[in-house]
């Protein structure tokens, strides 16, 4: 487990997911060494939560950080289908996840979103 992955896993313990239950934590790190977390933080009106991976990317671009600033990220979940666009936007170079399966996986952003939407 990489260090970056346990920085995600002790977020994950400060999640907002009383719908779901299902916690989930994230931490990506930009190339001057800067590490952002962010958690899930759900709504009563479901569709208005966020996840993880987008949380800590929005910490990342208030504290400046813009496209291919960041070098890696870990969630403790598989990423799901909206954040994979967010992840392949910011151009991360590694991408390490929790999968269903409950192995670590390391993929690239394209790999994940293969033939990606681009303006
Ligand atoms: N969730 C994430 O935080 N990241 C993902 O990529 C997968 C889903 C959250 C959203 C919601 O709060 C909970 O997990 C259940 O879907």
């Amino acid at each position: 487990m990489t260090n970056l992955y346990q920085r995600a896993v002790t977020a994950a313990e400060q999640a907002y997911a009383p719908y779901s239950k299902f916690r989930v934590g994230a931490a990506v790190r930009a190339r001057d060494g800067r590490v952002f977390e962010g958690v899930n933080v759900e709504n009563a009106s479901y569709p208005l939560g966020i996840c993880a991976e987008r949380a800590a990317l929005s910490a990342a671009v208030a504290d400046g950080c813009r496209p291919g600033d960041l070098e890696e990220i870990a969630i403790t979940a598989s990423p799901c289908g909206g954040c994979r666009q967010w992840l392949y936007e910011f151009q991360l170079d590694r991408v390490i996840f929790r999968g269903a399966d409950g192995e670590i996986a390391s993929r690239t952003p394209a790999e994940l979103l293969p033939d990606t939407f681009e303006l």
